[in-house]
């Protein structure tokens, strides 16, 4: 074991990290003068650039005006102007923002809020959750008991909830070993199943990322799914959640994801790249008239939070939605999304131990397998992904891992750069990832 010198209580518990010193659009510099292209954002969270001028100088001014206020005591600019923003930007009804710092407390809220819709309603049993296996929520008890990820629930089944789950729409390993468009869908007619089975009496909400990410690599659902499921949703009276932590605030092309799919959530969630990752900002919105319902019903929304509605968060956020549309950064993902999912494919797919290349806008995944006829991934004792990546990052190439993808093996990267990433560095990016992998490959496997 290595030696972990200081008090951190780190992140890796392995070995020591090098010490990052500075950051600069797409780059970051290590202690010894090092260069990385952040080509995930690190956690899929930096999309407008590190350390942007606007965004530094919007919380530099928040906090020399009022800093921390309690969110129940005054009202403040800041908050009510992004939640303004973010409703004209979200298609539908959606129109009311509760802001918080992190995705995962943004499901917990939202779980919550679903509960507190129907109780208004007069529908006190409904309270179960439906979510997705291969799904990422969050590691608080409520979302880790909505995500379906083995690995990290495992540890702690006792202590989680008892949310029902349905296959994702994941047409690479179909779950139903059915092909697309012959499937008809099956996997979003599961939720009618589970549904019906449970008893829609007491089922609450559906709970599912728009466009799977940190599990499933990008694994974009077919056109009609969705729509499927919104029809389902309304059919046995369940709140449909769509969770965009990751693939919204324009990751995909559009601020919302779920506006490529012509459909409207009751409830969404965002987070990450929601204050371009310069400090910790998450938001839930929810449709006005569930909004109404509560406060006519309820009078509140039973749920808190110190730190809820931060105005110097709020700051950052507005001032990075400032910096999306000045720059047209969302319709630039539009636009640049192809070339970076066409250079991946063309660079990538041909090679044996990579099964799939998908995504959309600047959200993309690379699926490895041991073998390519039968999609078998490699056994995760084998820690592919991981020492992959170790060696893109020793190149000076950062992605993201995506494990757990075929139970509790399989591998896969997520590649989504910040916005602003140029067709030079897009290229340097994917010809480095090219010459690793063959690399590395031809070492493990030969
Ligand atoms: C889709 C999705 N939801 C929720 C979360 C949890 O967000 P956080 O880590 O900010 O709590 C993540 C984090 O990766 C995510 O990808």
């Amino acid at each position: 074991m290595n030696e972990l010198p200081g008090n951190l209580f780190p992140r890796k518990l392995d070995r020591p990290l090098k010490l990052a010193r500075s950051a600069e659009g797409i780059w970051i510099e290590d202690e010894d003068q090092k260069r990385y292209m952040d080509a995930s954002g690190g956690a899929i969270v930096v999309n407008a650039g590190h350390c942007r001028k606007e965004i530094a100088d919007a919380v530099y001014r928040q906090l020399m005006s009022h800093d921390y206020i309690h969110p129940t005591m005054f009202a403040t600019a800041p908050a009510e102007q992004l939640a303004t923003k973010l409703a004209d930007r979200a298609p539908g009804d959606i129109s009311r923002f509760y802001f918080l710092s992190g995705g995962s407390e943004a499901n917990e809220a939202a779980i919550k809020l679903a509960r507190q819709i129907h109780m208004a309603n007069g529908n006190d049993s409904k309270f179960r959750l439906v979510a997705r296996w291969k799904s990422y929520h969050g590691l608080t008890l409520g979302a880790l008991s909505a995500m379906g990820r083995t690995a990290f629930r495992t540890p702690f089944t006792p202590l989680l909830k008892d949310a029902l789950h349905i296959p994702a729409p994941y047409c690479y390993r179909c779950p139903f070993q059915l092909e697309y468009p012959a499937c008809h869908l099956r996997c979003a007619y599961a939720l009618n199943d589970i549904i019906e089975d449970a008893g829609s009496e007491t089922i609450s909400a559906f709970l599912a990322e728009t466009i799977p990410g940190a599990t499933i690599a990008a694994s974009v659902p077919p056109d009609q799914y969705l729509k499927i499921i919104r029809e389902i949703c309304d059919a046995h009276n369940v709140l449909l959640i769509l969770d965009e932590v990751m693939c919204g605030t324009g990751r995909t092309g559009k601020w919302f994801a779920y506006e490529h799919y012509n459909v409207v959530p009751d409830i969404v969630t965002l987070g990450k790249g929601l204050a371009g990752g310069a400090i910790a900002l998450s938001a839930l919105g929810v449709r006005e008239c569930h909004f109404n319902i509560v406060r006519e019903n309820c009078g509140a929304f039973v749920h808190g939070g110190t730190f809820s509605h931060h105005p110097v968060a709020a700051s950052a956020g507005l001032a990075l939605a400032d910096i999306l549309e000045r720059e047209s950064l969302v319709e630039r993902v539009a636009d640049k999304g192809e070339r970076l999912g066409r250079l991946l494919t063309e660079k990538l797919l041909p090679l044996d131990a990579v099964g799939d290349v998908r995504g959309k806008g600047f959200l993309w995944g690379i699926e490895l397998v041991q073998d390519k006829k039968n999609r078998k991934p490699f056994d995760r004792s084998a820690k592919v992904a991981e020492r992959l990546w170790d060696r893109l990052f020793q190149k000076g190439f950062i992605i993201y891992v995506a494990t757990g993808l075929a139970g509790t093996h399989g591998d896969a990267f997520v590649v989504a750069p910040p916005y602003i990433i140029s067709d030079y560095e897009m290229d340097m990016l994917a010809d480095a990832m090219e010459s690793t992998f063959i690399e590395f490959f031809d070492e493990i496997i030969g």
